[in-house]
């Protein structure tokens, strides 16, 4: 039953995180994004197991977050050591072109979440309808992952680039760290021309050891909205 407080973008996630997972099949290994929708997805997979569905699906998470989430639910989980192939991820986005091409990493937890989705044969992307853009970069800059050696030099490379840079900060105001204790320099761009071109500056640079931009990753996406929900498959 849906709750009365509950506010339109949650409940759109929630109806696509809830469709999304009508695609798990018993005895997948199954990625486990990031973030608010990937929790709603974690939260629907464990209330399933709950009635006795999906007990042999087994998770790997992108994230502490989710690894803790997963867990507290008792949702079974393992690794890609163990899975060095995934069936299928589940993961939300910040931004959403026509093409299915992503701005990812609101979370901070794109380094995880781009090689499970590279390791995961088909990848369902969750989003609400209010993610969806003409161009990426309209809505969201484009996180970019550094070593906190040189920080400043990728700053600056980035800013060579055409970007406005903020480094993101955790809560206590210190510099924000992701669970490889790297920092994210978050990248307004502006409205990106070429994706792709924008990707192999950012991958030809040391120092960057992940950006937030998903050329090419994804396989299929449940949109929520006003609308209702869709499934886009290929
Ligand atoms: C996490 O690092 C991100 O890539 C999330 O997938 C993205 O920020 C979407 O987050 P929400 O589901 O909370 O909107």
């Amino acid at each position: 039953m849906s709750d009365p407080a509950e506010s339109d973008v949650v409940r759109f996630k929630r109806l696509a995180a809830e469709r999304a997972v009508d695609s798990i099949q018993p005895g997948m290994v199954v990625g486990l994004g990031s973030g608010s929708t990937s929790a709603l997805v974690v939260r629907r997979l464990a209330a399933l197991r709950g009635e006795g569905r999906l007990t042999d699906v087994v998770g790997v998470p992108t994230s502490v977050e989710t690894e803790q989430l997963a867990r507290s639910l008792g949702v079974p989980l393992s690794t890609l050591e163990e899975h060095p192939v995934l069936d299928l991820t589940l993961d939300g986005a910040d931004e959403v072109d026509p093409e299915l091409r992503l701005i990812k990493g609101g979370g901070g937890a794109l380094m995880r979440e781009k090689i499970v989705a590279q390791a995961s044969r088909r990848v369902l992307i969750v989003v609400d309808a209010g993610k969806l853009s003409p161009r990426l970069g309209t809505k969201w800059p484009v996180p970019v992952e550094v070593l906190p050696f040189g920080w400043r030099s990728q700053a600056l490379f980035l800013e060579q680039l055409g970007a406005r840079i903020t480094r993101r900060e955790g809560r206590d105001g210190a510099p924000f760290r992701t669970d490889q204790g790297n920092f994210i320099l978050d990248c307004a761009f502006g409205p990106i021309d070429r994706p792709e071109a924008l990707a192999s500056r950012l991958e030809a640079r040391a120092g960057i050891v992940a950006h937030g931009l998903f050329i090419g990753l994804t396989s299929e996406l449940v949109v929520a909205g006003p609308g209702g929900v869709e499934h886009r498959r290929p």
